[in-house]
């Protein structure tokens, strides 16, 4: 790892990331990434439009579930909003060290947008069902959320390939797998629909970090697969076993409230999983990224939590 170290610094001590505007090359080069950008185009909505708001029915459901339910889309809420400085961090940082290509930074600008919506959409429907919750109760649980995603995709010691890798592949690949769960247990039609759309956008979402990394992983070098492993590896164990996602992975009971909530959703049909689904969903997830990482030549190593297990 001191190389990596080594690395890191000569990087930071390099000067700050200028602009080489010319020449454009609008023309599409990574074809799959320019049609996510093309199926983005036409996927194109509303949450005002799309989502049938006014089909939500409170009196259909219980004061506890829908308190609730308040809760579990409050926190979507607070992961859905990293994803609103992310996008346009990773996108001048393309912008200014990849000037060869185009289409990933086209796919970026309508990928923001799209996050706009999701932050909307989770916040309308936690205030729909009972009231919004402005942030975590437990102080330790908070702070997880306070990642400054943005300041790391700026940060020139991070290879953009690394913070793809890591927070793409891996971060949004784990959370578009939980919303699929939770659409397929949805049985609340506004909450089914909301998840719909989600569901969708975050396909293309994921689907541009594997594509990307693919288009990428010729020219890696094996001190560049090191780095990425090292960034992989670090989401892995800091963030996404920390309870980023899956609050029930939070160590002691600093997210308890959400874990209940979450269930209490779920047998609602309001639009969440169980522990025992989202452990599911986790471990496969776990055993489909390692193949496609190993197909990369990106080996992460084997990770044990005491409530899910080795993954
Ligand atoms: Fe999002």
């Amino acid at each position: 790892m001191v190389s990596v170290t080594a690395a890191r610094l000569d990087r930071r001590r390099m000067p700050p990331l200028v602009e080489r505007r010319f020449p454009l090359h609008l023309e599409p080069k990574f074809v799959s990434i320019r049609s996510l950008y093309e199926a983005a185009k036409k996927g194109r909505w509303d949450p005002e439009r799309n989502i049938p708001w006014a089909k939500f029915d409170r009196g259909a459901y219980a004061k506890d579930a829908l308190a609730a339910a308040a809760l579990s889309w409050s926190r979507r809420a607070w992961t859905e909003y990293g994803g609103m400085p992310e996008t346009p961090a990773i996108l001048i940082r393309i912008c200014l060290e990849h000037n060869g290509e185009s289409d990933p930074k086209m796919f970026l600008t309508v990928r923001g947008t799209e996050e706009a919506w999701h932050v909307e959409c989770c916040w309308r429907f936690a205030e729909l069902a009972g009231g919004y919750r402005q942030a975590p109760a437990n102080p330790a649980y908070a702070e997880l959320f306070n990642q400054g995603f943005h300041r790391k995709a700026f940060d020139p010691s991070v290879i953009v390939d690394a913070y793809i890798a890591a927070h793409v592949a891996v971060q949004d690949g784990i959370d578009l797998e939980l919303y699929r769960s939770h659409l397929r247990h949805a049985t609340d039609p506004v909450a089914g629909a909301i998840l719909k759309r989600l569901v969708q956008d975050k396909e293309r979402h994921v689907t541009f970090g594997w594509v990307y990394l693919a288009e990428r992983a010729k020219e890696w070098t094996p001190a560049v697969r090191a780095e990425i492993v090292g960034e992989i590896e670090h989401v892995i164990a800091d963030l996404e076993l920390a309870g980023y996602h899956c609050a029930w992975l939070v160590p002691g009971d600093a997210a308890a409230e959400i874990v209940a909530a979450d269930e209490a959703t779920r047998a609602a049909g309001l639009g969440a999983s169980s522990v025992a689904e989202e452990t599911a969903v986790l471990k496969q997830w776990f055993a489909e990224a390692r193949a496609a990482f190993a197909g990369l030549g990106l080996e992460p190593r084997g990770f044990e939590h005491p409530r899910l297990g080795r993954v």
